[in-house]
This record gives structure tokens, C-alpha cells and sequence, in this order.
């Protein structure tokens, strides 16, 4: 089975990405640290519980991980999320934090990789600080992870929380430079203007989410306010050029899970600009090999998005 750990910070398509893991039966995921972003850490350990309690999971371990950015002002995606993270519709038997695992998400993320050397595939679909703090603390998981996906950072300096950053990144620009420098195993990068690129027809939503199971009546339930956004002409003009829903973290889980999910994708050393009145927390790519860096990343250009689709019927059924 293809090992996983999912660094998330569960807001609603963070929770599409979890389902999307757990229903492939040749993946194990071998536990979930929890991350600011979206909402704060506190709501995003209760959403994360949330979704493994739909998917009948709880059994996976979930860890409390850092709750503010290294140097950056924290901030959140609540106007989109909602404030909960979860398009604010509780649930009033919500499991409580109790489950939490002991160990903390950094330690655990540590000991999981060196536990299984060459095995482990690490999807970041949050800021990047819990995975900045790791390979701070112990550099050497950085060589032992199998591979590395990331949902953030942007190839035009096309933004969607400033002018040309987006959010992941920009949420903690410090933890992105450390992690585009320091992990030296393969790399896959999901990029904004991919996911724009790559959005998924409003019918096609409509027959995920109408699907009659627990786990689509959830997904419904809790994407409803981020659909209205996303359905807003002015949404549509700007961010998916009128192409649809985008499910931004779910790409780059898809691409963890499945490796034949990307049909393309350039290899180039990227770092994340740290200054500026405009583009701190804007990705880099360095086409003129000018930063002489050794470690690359793959820069998803394309996927096949058929076999996407067939990957989120399949998670919520
Ligand atoms: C990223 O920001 C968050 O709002 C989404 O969950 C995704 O991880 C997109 O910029």
C-alpha cells in the first residue's frame, strides 16, 4: 500500500482531498497533522475529526500542529470556508478533541517518516509552517520521505488573497522558502493558476454531490456557501474563467494517490520572494537556472481530468 501523511488545515476542499485518500484501498494514511490556514488550528483539528467521523475513520491519528505562521501575521479563508472552516454548518455531535493524539504534529510527522525510510508520501494541502518546523528539526526527512506534494504557490503572479500571492503561501511566505529549499525528495507542486485551469464543470459537481450516500449529503452540506462564491459571475470572470468549481487541494491529492493523474509537468528550482511591497509570498521560477539550486520541483502543468472526476465519484460513495 502507498503510505501517506496529510498536513491539512481542513477547510471544505481540504476535506474532499482527506476523502479522496481514504477511499483509494491501496493507500494508508498513516496519520493527518493539523495545521493553521483556513480557520484557526482549533477549528481545523474539530473539522478534520468532523471528516473521518463521516468516512467511519477515526481510527486514522490526527495531531495538533503549529497554530500561527513563523513571521507572518496569521490570517484565515473564512470569507470562502466559512469562518468554521466548514461553510458554518455544525454539527452538533461533532467529535471532540479528546481523540487528538498526544504526540505533537511535528514530532510525529518526524517520527512517521524515519519510521518508514524511502516509504512515505507527505501531501500539503495547508501553509507550509508544520513541514518548515520538521525539516528544521530533523533535516534528514527530507531524504527519507518518498515524495512531496503541495497545493500553494502560483506560476504568474496571478494571486487570490494579494495581488499576486495565493493563499498558502502567502498565509506563511517563511515556511514556503524553507520548504522549497530544504526538501531534497520529489517534489509536485499544484500551483493556483493550475487549479483555476483545471475547474470542474457545474454539472459535474451537481452529480458528485447528488450522489444519494452520508459522505455527498456532508460535502453538500458544508461546500454550499464556497458554490455560491464560486458560482458568482464575478468569480467565474476572474479566478476560473467561467469553467467551473475549482477544487484546488483535491488536484494535488489526486496526484499523490494516483501517479498517473498528471499527463504533464515542468521540473524547475522555485523559491518564494520573502520582500516587496506586492509580491511577498509569490512563487518563483527560476527558467534561468540564475539561483544554482540543486533541488527542483515539479510544476503540474496538466492532469487527466477524467479520471480526476472518476476519483471524487468514487470518494464520496
Ligand atoms: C488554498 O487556500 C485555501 O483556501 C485552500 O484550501 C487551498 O489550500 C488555495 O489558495
Amino acid at each position: 500500500k502507498k503510505k501517506l501523511i496529510l498536513d491539512v488545515d481542513t477547510g471544505v476542499d481540504d476535506a474532499q482531498s482527506i476523502m479522496v485518500a481514504l477511499a483509494d484501498p491501496d493507500v494508508e494514511v498513516l496519520g493527518i497533522t493539523c495545521c493553521h490556514g483556513n480557520t484557526t488550528l482549533e477549528n481545523v483539528l474539530k473539522n478534520t475529526l468532523r471528516v473521518l467521523k463521516v468516512c467511519n475513520r477515526l481510527d486514522i491519528p490526527v495531531y495538533r500542529g503549529c497554530s500561527v505562521p513563523l513571521l507572518a501575521r496569521k490570517q484565515h479563508a473564512g470569507d470562502y470556508h466559512g469562518k468554521d472552516g466548514l461553510g458554518d454548518v455544525p454539527d452538533p455531535d461533532a467529535p471532540g478533541l479528546e481523540l487528538l493524539q498526544k504526540k505533537k504534529a511535528v514530532q510525529a510527522l518526524i517520527k512517521i517518516v524515519k519510521e518508514n525510510p524511502g516509504e512515505v508520501t507527505l501531501v500539503a494541502t495547508a501553509p507550509l509552517t508544520n513541514l518548515a518546523v520538521a525539516v528544521q528539526l530533523d533535516p534528514s526527512i527530507s531524504k527519507k520521505l518518498k515524495a512531496l506534494y503541495i497545493m500553494g504557490g502560483n506560476i504568474e503572479s496571478r494571486g487570490n488573497t494579494t495581488v499576486c500571492g495565493e493563499f498558502n503561501f502567502v498565509a506563511d511566505p517563511e515556511a514556503a522558502y524553507v520548504v522549497l529549499d530544504r526538501y531534497t525528495c520529489p517534489t509536485y507542486i499544484a500551483t493556483w493558476e493550475f487549479t483555476c485551469r483545471n475547474s470542474l464543470p457545474w454539472a459535474f459537481c451537481d452529480q458528485l454531490l447528488d450522489q444519494k450516500t452520508e459522505k455527498a449529503a456532508f460535502m453538500k452540506d458544508i461546500s454550499a456557501l464556497s458554490r455560491k462564491k464560486a458560482n458568482s459571475a464575478e468569480y467565474q470572470k476572474e479566478v476560473t474563467e467561467g469553467k467551473g468549481f475549482n477544487a484546488c487541494d483535491t488536484y494535488a491529492m489526486a496526484a499523490a494517490v494516483n501517479d498517473s493523474l498528471i499527463t504533464e509537468s515542468e521540473e524547475l528550482a522555485v523559491t518564494v520572494e520573502l520582500e516587496g511591497n506586492y509580491a511577498r509570498g509569490m512563487m518563483v521560477l527560476d527558467y534561468m537556472q540564475l539561483l544554482k539550486k540543486k533541488n527542483k520541483a515539479f510544476i503540474i502543468k496538466k492532469v487527466d481530468l477524467e479520471k480526476f472526476k472518476q476519483m471524487l465519484m468514487n470518494s464520496l460513495k
